[in-house]
């Protein structure tokens, strides 16, 4: 009976769904080309499903039933994404990609934590001489943080069971195995199955659990995105590998808002919080160049100007291309058929690329007007006025929506000292604050006709 059952089956890398056969599309998630053979016996369904009924429900009924006590981090800006500190027997996953500063981050935060509680930092991937090279380095090599170099999912439970550390670090949770399944570390039902288990020992200890979990090419943390609803924060760190400044921020957290964001910059000796990051994404241009805007971006709680830039040239192809770089590429598309349709303003035989400055990521629509008022720029080769900042979302249908917390925007924007601000008409304060010129506008020909009359009168200025 069991010989006949131990053989391979298919396993969806995206969301763990098997299949006795190999399929071209998962049928659990509809991704395709993400089936891998897997060697073992296929887990019968009901356990996963109960899985992930018990990660789903349980600890979101803990977070109802218990105020979360809380401890901190050592970094006030880790702090502020996770809510206020970790929690006890709360799980955080936290994603990026390779060489992006996690192992840091997380080895400094120990180090902290394990001045007042007992902490556990476990590596998968470094020895214990690396990661004392790395302590070296960042002038930490007096901590008491307990280190071992790991990566058995069985060993790791007796040690944490034993030991009853506060905080544990697992760097990475692709590393680790369980002896009782066959596939290899790092598939799908490997990470699964160990994260559950280790979720499972930190809500039993009250320990709070740290995995470090790398990102793949398309973004995603690899393969096992399962574990998004597993855990209890999941926090991406991301930035721009060639600049120093590394962002990080929360996307689901059950202890805290979502969308929070903390800054750091890399150092020689390790990752240190931004004091005033609110003009880290504008680059320093002598004079006004064509084809760049600043946005008054809100992420979290805090306001940030962000340079967006675009290139706008003539297109080479019978296909223009259509480029963005820290903002999403179908937004863009959008964008210019709006620009198009509401303002006459053709970018058909062009070429269009756009930029966040310095590793910004901009999700938020408010985004808009800032990217529309950088193509314009770049496509008439005209530098906007020095001192406009903008921010506002463009519907289809050529109107500017209002943007959330606009009068924080605003209050940053004249708190660096810009003079101009277009916004959306809804946004506009009654009585508009000192030494700024506002220009409330509804719709998408107004914007740019603004725009250029803000221009005009600082050139004459
Ligand atoms: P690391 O934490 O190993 O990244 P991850 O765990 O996300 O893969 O960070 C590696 C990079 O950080 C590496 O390129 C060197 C740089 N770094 C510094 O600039 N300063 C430092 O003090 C340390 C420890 C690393
Ligand atoms: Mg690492």
């Amino acid at each position: 009976m069991k010989a006949a059952r131990a053989k391979t089956f298919f396993q969806c890398q995206e969301c763990a769904a098997q299949s006795p056969k190999w399929v071209g599309q998962c049928p659990g998630c509809q991704a395709w080309n993400t089936l891998q053979e897997q060697r073992g016996e296929r887990a019968p369904t009901h356990r996963f499903e109960s899985l992930a009924e018990r990660s789903r429900v349980v600890p979101l009924e803990q977070v109802e039933a218990q105020s979360v006590e809380r401890f901190a981090s050592g970094s006030d800006e880790l702090d502020r994404v996770l809510g206020g500190g970790f929690v006890h027997g709360g799980v955080l996953l936290i994603g990026g990609d390779p060489g992006i500063g996690k192992s840091t981050l997380l080895l400094q935060t120990a180090a902290h934590v394990a001045r007042s509680r007992p902490t556990l930092y476990i590596s998968g991937e470094e020895s214990l001489a690396q990661i004392a090279l790395r302590a070296t380095r960042l002038a930490l090599s007096g901590s008491p943080v307990a280190l071992m170099a790991e990566i058995a999912l069985e060993r790791i439970q007796t040690e944490i069971r034993d030991r009853k550390p506060e905080l544990v670090v697992i760097d990475s949770i692709q590393t680790l195995f369980s002896e009782e399944l066959s596939a290899a570390p790092g598939s799908v039902s490997q990470v699964r199955e160990c994260a559950a288990q280790l979720t499972r020992v930190a809500k039993q200890t009250g320990t709070a659990l740290v995995l470090i979990g790398h990102v793949t090419k398309e973004g995603t943390l690899a393969g096992p995105r399962v574990l998004e609803h597993m855990v209890d924060t999941v926090l991406y760190f991301e930035g721009d590998t060639h600049s120093q400044h590394r962002l990080i921020r929360s996307i689901k957290n059950r202890f805290g808002a979502v969308n929070e964001l903390g800054i750091f910059a890399m150092t020689e000796r390790g990752l240190k919080a931004v004091s005033n990051p609110s003009a880290l994404f504008l680059s320093q241009h002598p004079r006004p160049v064509p084809g760049s805007s600043v946005l008054v971006s809100l992420e979290g709680s805090r306001p940030l100007l962000v340079e967006i830039q675009a290139l706008v040239d003539a297109s080479s192809g019978a296909h223009p291309r259509r480029l963005a770089v820290g903002l999403d590429a179908q937004r863009l598309a959008l964008l210019l058929a709006v620009l198009h349709r509401h303002a006459g303003v053709s970018c058909h035989a062009q070429d269009v690329f756009l930029n966040a400055v310095g590793g910004a990521r901009i999700s938020e629509p408010a985004v808009d007007l800032a990217c529309v008022f950088s193509i314009v720029s770049s496509l008439k080769n005209k530098p906007l006025g020095k001192g406009i900042a903008t921010f506002g979302e463009i519907g289809l249908a050529g109107e500017i929506r209002p943007s959330p917390r606009g009068q924080e925007r605003i209050r940053e924007a004249v708190k660096l000292g810009y003079t101009h601000l277009i916004l959306p008409r809804a946004n506009a304060p009654r009585t508009p604050p000192e030494g700024v010129h506002l220009r409330p506008i509804e719709r998408l020909d107004q914007a740019l006709q603004a725009l250029w009359e803000a221009t005009a009168s600082i050139e004459k200025a």
